[in-house]
């Protein structure tokens, strides 16, 4: 797992409840851990049936507390009062299994133990991801207990459906590691710079068929799109991603758009442009279509093939236009994947396609531009400005992105 800039430093309580699904947070406060966050683990007796606090130590190489009257850092508290400090220094606490006995602890204002005591000590928002068996989940007493969390602000990381340990199957399993740090971008992005603000990204190599099983694409996985719409959540936007590409997994909470050839994406970002902040035309969009699609499978029965090509539609000229009239997006970004003159060719790009931002890489090299996870690019704004950022991680890159189009916004 590679560090993520949200997560840098910030101090999680994990509070850890007696569920079968305990060890699942295992993974979970590795990857925190592996992600920069300071993870300090709150177990409840019960979860100590199921793992121990020695596995919670060892990956987030901090002490684990559990025991409210021993007064020592090995399981219980260095002092009588510590809870408070462990408490003001949180940026998040998460309650991960959540078991409906904390979950009614917490909604009553119990006190019995550290986690619950610790509960209420917190000024920080309160994440519940419970984990239980179906029918417990659906119970009118656990979903009173829930009403009156979120009700309070609590944030829900909600169980999803599968098979259960006892071999039943409903609603109340524990989701995977990925999904839970997924949610957590999102709660803990939620103030960011562009909270409040809808972005809508492209990503991936559009489709243009020739018949039912062929098409011509290009190289651009939509790697660097999915980077800019998950730093765009942590930044607390909302998010729309109109993808061209299935390989990717999506960002957890950002409304996804299928799309495949230029003309379904010009159509889906035409229809998501209305009420937006910003557009990211990140994706790789065929500048030729075949002038017809055949019905049938093109057979191999003559000695060669022409397939005449026209040109399929610049979707950021269109942007281009509609924007004239309603005046949204109120921020467009564009790309250009150039070969020579990359400067030269990404000014006239700017100017000619009306952005407020284009991100040119040079797609020449190995490490940077198509399928890569690193990229190497230059900025350039409206005012001549331009910035050339080194090779770093596409998620960097993406983060870079977002924040100029805060500063834009903003
Ligand atoms: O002109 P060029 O294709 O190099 O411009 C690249 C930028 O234009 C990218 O942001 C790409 O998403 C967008 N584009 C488009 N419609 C096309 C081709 C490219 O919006 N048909």
């Amino acid at each position: 797992m590679n560090s993520i800039a949200l997560f840098e430093g910030k101090r999680i309580i994990l509070g850890v409840c007696g569920s079968i699904a305990a060890y699942k947070a295992v993974d979970l406060a590795s990857k925190l851990t592996q992600a920069g966050a300071l993870v300090d683990t709150v177990m409840t007796e019960a979860a100590q049936r199921f793992v121990t606090p020695l596995s919670f130590q060892a990956v987030t190489g901090r002490p684990v507390y559990s025991d409210m009257w021993r007064a020592d850092a090995d399981g219980g508290l260095p002092n009588h009062i510590a809870h408070i400090g462990l408490a003001e220094a949180a940026d998040l606490l998460l309650v991960c299994p959540a078991t409906a006995n904390t979950l009614a602890k917490l909604a009553h204002g119990l006190a019995d133990d550290l986690l619950s005591v610790t509960a209420l000590a917190v000024d920080c928002p309160l994440a519940l991801a419970p984990a239980m068996d179906g029918a417990m989940y659906e119970s009118p007493a656990l979903q009173g207990n829930l009403e009156i969390l979120l009700g309070r602000g609590a944030q829900l990381i909600e169980p999803e459906a599968g098979r259960f340990a006892s071999g039943l199957v409903g609603t109340g399993r524990l989701p995977e590691t990925s999904v839970l740090i997924g949610r957590l971008r999102r709660i803990i992005g939620a103030d960011g710079e562009l909270a409040g603000h809808k972005l809508v990204v492209t990503a991936g190599g559009t489709r243009e068929a020739l018949d039912p099983v062929r098409f011509i694409s290009n190289r651009s996985t939509g790697k660097q799109g999915y980077a800019i719409a998950q730093a765009a959540i942590d930044a607390g936007a909302e998010v729309v991603l109109i993808s061209a590409t299935g390989y990717l997994a999506p960002p957890v909470g950002a409304t996804m758009v299928a799309v495949d050839s230029a003309q379904s994406m010009l159509e889906a970002v035409l229809e998501n442009i209305s009420d937006s902040s910003a557009l990211v035309m990140a994706a790789a969009v065929a500048d030729y279509r075949p002038q017809a699609v055949s019905e049938q499978k093109i057979k191999k029965s003559q000695a060669d093939l022409s397939l005449p090509l026209v040109r399929a539609p610049d979707i950021l000229m269109a942007v281009k236009a509609q924007r004239g009239q309603t005046g949204y997006p109120m921020i467009v970004v564009g790309f250009a994947a150039e070969s020579e003159n990359l400067v030269e060719n990404a000014r006239g790009k700017l100017q000619g396609k009306g952005l407020d931002l284009l991100v040119a890489n040079d797609i020449t090299a190995a490490d940077a531009g198509f399928a890569a996870d690193t990229n190497r690019v230059v900025v350039l704004d409206m005012d001549g400005g331009m910035q050339a950022i080194d090779l770093r991680s596409k998620a960097d890159i993406g983060a870079y992105i977002v924040e100029r189009i805060g500063g834009l916004l903003n």
